[in-house]
Parts: structure tokens; C-alpha cells; sequence
């Protein structure tokens, strides 16, 4: 029978929030799929005809040995997407390669050696900024500063970071996902903070819930997976690209995530599908 290893961490062993859809999908495709932790030595990976990366949530943590692992289980069987993928995707800095070829949330570039005149330089030009490490996930360390002097600043996780300029439309129109499987727009998922928060996540009291796909979403998403390809020189298995509006109204990428897109398996079951299907693919191709 067909194995597919599908990829998570420690403390979420049974995979991703909806992970039963995704071996459902699977089984009813006749392969036999499993969730296991990325960092299993013990597991025998060569044994897989494929592993698909899903809810690896603790490599912003452990960046380098994850890249590593990536590389080492790509000898051993098909990785969907890839490490080369993921060594790019990895760093925020791509947010730079894809700003030449489709509309980006200004991104500049920090680090602790010109952190103050950094800052200094995006406030003046953004106004108030966000300041994000360049390897992070779930919002974790993903500070507002107006000033350099911003306390708010105390909650940096370590760097290097991004500075962008706060994209005020996240309040009202919120942040849209359009998950792209195997080149097809798939779904797409409405996320809102609350209160004074900016970050959509749950954790953070935000909420999540899908609509259907709006033509003008879908077109972005697919010209951000292309830029996104042409980059790497190479196609892209899955990836989910997020968008938000800029003040003067363009719709803006603000992240292209290829590595491990949580796919709202609890509010999109139907994502599993789809997603299923690549992976016949991938081992049929
Ligand atoms: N420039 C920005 N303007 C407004 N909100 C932002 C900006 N950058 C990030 N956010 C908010 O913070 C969240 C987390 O930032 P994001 O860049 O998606 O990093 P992560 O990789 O941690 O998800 C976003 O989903 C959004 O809600
Ligand atoms: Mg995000």
C-alpha cells in the first residue's frame, strides 16, 4: 500500500487542527497515511513513497536543523515542495524577490547592528510600523512600533527583522488566504483580528472563516505562487498566500508561506481533498 508520511512537531502529535481530514482523504485514495514528528530519528522516512511538511510549528525555533532535515529526507523519499523551497521560503527577506514581480507590503530588512537607524528610517518613510522576526510563524514577536522609543519594541523576538508599514485595512477588511494546490486556487479563508490586535490568529483572539474565492483574490494568489516559481526556477507543489489592502487600495501579498500553510482543515474540511489529490500525483508522476 501507498505511504505518506505527513509531518508535525511535538506538541501537536496528531497533526494540524482537522489532521483526521487529511488522512481520510488519503485513505479513501487508498494510501495509507500518518502523522509524525519531524525530529523522529527513530522513524524509517525511506519507507515512504512521499512526506508532505504540514505542521512543523516549531521550526521558526530550530531553523537551521530543520533545513537540514529537509535535505536529508529528500534523499531518502519524495518531500513535497522541498528544501531549496523552504531554505527561501524560510527568511521573510523572499517578501524582496517577489516585490519586483506583484504587489508587496513594503518590506525592508533590519538587524541588530543598525536596528535604531533601521527603525528610524522606516518611521520616517511608513509612519507606524510592524516589526516581525525574519523567521517566524503564528505571529509570535510581531511588534507595532510609532516611535523607536516604542515600548512595545521590548517584545522583539531575536533577529534579524522585517519592518513594514502597518497595513490599517487588517482592522477592518481583515487578511485574506487563498490556499493554491498543484496550481489551482482552491479555497480562501477571511481572517479578522480583534480588538486593538492586529494579528488575525486565533490565539490572539482573531477569527477565521472560509468564503468563496473572489476573482480578484484568486488572481493574486496566482500570480504570487508564479513569482514565486519563477524565482526558484522550479514549480511549487502547495502554498497559501496571504493578502491584505494597501491605503491606496492595491491588493498586496503580505506572505507567501510554502513551507508548512496550516490548510483550516476545521473550517475548510473540503481542503483535504485537493491536497490529497497532489499527493497522487506527485507519487504517480
Ligand atoms: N504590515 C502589517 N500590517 C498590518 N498587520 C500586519 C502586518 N504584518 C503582520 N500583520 C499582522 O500580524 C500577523 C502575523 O504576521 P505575518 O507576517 O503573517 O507573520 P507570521 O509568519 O507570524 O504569520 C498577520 O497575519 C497580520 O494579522
Ligand atoms: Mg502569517
Amino acid at each position: 500500500m501507498t505511504s505518506v508520511l505527513l509531518a508535525t512537531f511535538s506538541l501537536l502529535p496528531d497533526g494540524e487542527p482537522g489532521g483526521e481530514q487529511l488522512v481520510a482523504a488519503l485513505a479513501g485514495r487508498d494510501v495509507d497515511a500518518r502523522w509524525v514528528c519531524w525530529d523522529d530519528h527513530d522513524l524509517d522516512w525511506s519507507s515512504a513513497d512521499l512526506v508532505a511538511v504540514r505542521s512543523t510549528w516549531d521550526y521558526t525555533r530550530r531553523a537551521d536543523e530543520f533545513l537540514q532535515w529537509s535535505r536529508w529526507v529528500e534523499q531518502r523519499a519524495l518531500l513535497l515542495n522541498g528544501s531549496r523551497v523552504f531554505e527561501w521560503n524560510i527568511d521573510k527577506a523572499y517578501l524582496l524577490d517577489l516585490a519586483g514581480r506583484v504587489p508587496v507590503v513594503p518590506t525592508r530588512l533590519v538587524d541588530d547592528a543598525n536596528l535604531l537607524p533601521g527603525l528610524a528610517v522606516a518611521i520616517a518613510d511608513f509612519g507606524t510600523v510592524v516589526v516581525k522576526s525574519r523567521t517566524g510563524a503564528g505571529g509570535l514577536g510581531v511588534v507595532v512600533a510609532e516611535r523607536t522609543d516604542d515600548p512595545r519594541l521590548s517584545g522583539l523576538n531575536s533577529g534579524p527583522w522585517a519592518v513594514q508599514p502597518l497595513v490599517e485595512s487588517v482592522r477592518s477588511e481583515g487578511e485574506t488566504s487563498v490556499f493554491v494546490i498543484d496550481g489551482e486556487m482552491v479555497s480562501q479563508v477571511h481572517k479578522l483580528p480583534a480588538g486593538e490586535e492586529i494579528r488575525v490568529h486565533e490565539a490572539y483572539g482573531g477569527a477565521s472563516c472560509p468564503v468563496r474565492l473572489t476573482d480578484e483574490h484568486a488572481a493574486l494568489a496566482g500570480r504570487a505562487m508564479q513569482a514565486g516559481a519563477e524565482v526558484l526556477g522550479r514549480s511549487l507543489d502547495y502554498g497559501r498566500v496571504d493578502m491584505m489592502r494597501l491605503g491606496d487600495g492595491t491588493l498586496a501579498v503580505s506572505e507567501l508561506e510554502l513551507i508548512e500553510p496550516g490548510l483550516y482543515l476545521d473550517v475548510s474540511p473540503e481542503n483535504a481533498q485537493p491536497f490529497a489529490d497532489l499527493v497522487l500525483r506527485r507519487i504517480a508522476d
